[in-house]
C-alpha cells in the first residue's frame, strides 16, 4: 500500500489512484501458475477485464439472451428515486466494478435531484476502462467529482475516502454471484466493517429460474460470451508470452443445480501442451479436460438473506422486476 501513486488529471474533478503495474503483473502470473497447477484447472475471473475483456463484456450486456443487464436496468429506471430516498440524506457513492453503466447514471441523477454536488468513487481493476468511463461521466455531469481507484477490491477498501456525507456502496451487475459463498460473505463483511451506521450497501443478484433460460444467457448464439471467456487465454498469450491455441478450446457454460450456479468452462478439444514463456512452465491438457474460469451463482431470497446475515448485514429494502427474475437489495449494518 505504501507504493500508491496519486495522479492529478487535467480535469480538476478527477483524481486517479493507481496501484503500480508490477504488482499487478506478479499477481497475474502467480494466479495463472496456481490455477493451472490444480487437479481441476482454474483461472481467476478477475482477469477477464482488461480493455478487450471489458469491451466484450459491454457487448454481452446487449445480447438478446442476456436478460440480466436489461432487467436490472429496468429496476433502476423504475426505482432509482426510491432507492436514493431510502437513504434520506446527502450521500457519496462508492462503486465496485464497471463505472460506465447507465444504471449508475440513473442513481447519480437521482442523487443530484436531492443534492447539489456528488462525490463518486469508482473502484475497478481495469485502469484504462476506469479513465475512459470517468471522463465520459465528467463530460456529461458537471456536479460530479470523481476519485477513481484502479485496484482489486480488497486492496482498495482501506484507501476508499470517507467524505463527510454517508456513503452508498454499490456492488451491482449481479457481480456478487461471481464469488462463492465464503468469498461473498468475506467481501461483504469487509465492506460492513468499514460502514458507518448511516452507510448503506446496494447489491443486486440474479434469482434461480428455469435452467434453459439461465444457460441461454451464458451460451449466446452469437458467441460473444465464448469470445469473452477465451479472451482470458488471449490475455495470457499477450501478457505472459504463452502459446494457447485458442481455437483448440471450446466455451461451455452449464447450470450446475447442486451449486446453484452457472459454471464458465474452457474445454480442451484435443490433447495438447501449452508453454508459458514468462513463467518457463508447461501445462498439459487432455482431450475434454476443462479450465473452470468463473461461476455465476443464482440465489433464492432465502439463500441471499442468509449470506447477508452471515456478513453482519440486514436487508432494509428490496426491488424486483415484474417476472421476479432479478433483485436489487439495500443492506444496512445489522445491530448486534
Ligand atoms: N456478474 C454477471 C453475471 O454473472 C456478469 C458476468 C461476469 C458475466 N462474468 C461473466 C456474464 C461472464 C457473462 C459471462 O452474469
Amino acid at each position: 500500500m505504501e507504493e500508491l501513486q496519486v495522479q492529478h488529471w487535467p480535469t480538476p474533478h478527477l483524481n486517479l489512484i493507481e496501484l503500480p503495474r508490477s504488482h499487478e503483473e506478479r499477481a497475474f502470473s502467480q494466479a495463472v501458475v496456481d490455477g493451472l497447477s490444480k487437479q481441476q484447472k482454474t483461472l481467476p475471473c478477475r482477469y477477464f477485464y482488461d480493455l478487450a475483456g471489458s469491451k466484450l463484456f459491454e457487448q454481452i450486456c446487449e445480447l438478446p439472451e442476456y436478460y440480466l443487464t436489461r432487467t436490472e436496468q429496468k429496476i433502476f429506471e423504475d426505482n432509482s428515486t426510491d432507492i436514493i430516498d431510502a437513504l434520506g440524506h446527502e450521500l457519496a457513492i462508492v462503486e465496485f466494478g464497471s463505472g460506465n453503466s447507465i444504471k449508475t447514471r440513473l442513481l447519480i441523477n437521482a442523487a443530484l435531484k436531492r443534492q447539489k454536488h456528488l462525490h463518486y468513487i469508482p473502484v475497478d481493476i481495469s485502469s484504462s476502462f476506469l479513465k475512459a468511463s470517468s471522463h465520459a461521466l465528467l463530460g456529461q455531469i458537471d456536479e460530479l467529482s470523481i476519485t477513481a481507484i484502479a485496484a482489486e477490491y480488497a486492496d482498495a477498501l482501506p484507501i476508499i475516502p470517507a467524505p463527510k456525507e454517508p456513503r452508498l456502496f454499490l456492488f451491482i451487475g449481479s457481480n456478487i454471484g461471481n464469488f462463492n459463498r465464503a468469498e461473498a460473505v468475506s467481501f461483504m463483511t469487509k465492506i460492513r466493517k468499514r460502514m458507518d451506521s448511516k452507510d448503506r450497501l446496494l447489491i443486486s443478484f440474479d434469482l434461480v429460474k428455469a435452467s434453459h433460460i439461465l444457460e441461454a444467457a451464458y451460451n449466446d448464439a452469437a458467441g460473444v460470451t465464448a469470445a469473452f471467456n477465451k479472451n482470458l487465454l488471449a490475455r495470457i498469450n499477450r501478457e505472459l508470452g504463452a502459446t494457447f491455441s485458442i481455437s483448440e478450446f471450446d466455451h461451455f457454460a452449464p447450470f450446475v443445480q447442486e451449486h446453484s450456479r452457472i459454471e464458465m468452462r474452457l474445454i480442451s478439444k484435443c490433447p495438447q501442451y501449452v508453454y508459458i514463456n514468462n513463467l518457463q512452465r508447461e501445462f498439459s491438457f487432455e482431450q475434454g479436460e476443462y479450465i473452470h474460469t468463473e461461476d455465476s451463482h443464482k440465489y433464492t431470497f432465502q439463500s441471499f438473506a442468509e449470506i447477508c446475515r452471515a456478513a453482519g448485514l440486514e436487508i432494509q429494502n428490496q426491488w424486483l422486476d415484474k417476472q421476479k427474475w432479478f433483485a436489487v437489495a439495500l443492506l444496512k449494518p445489522r445491530e448486534i
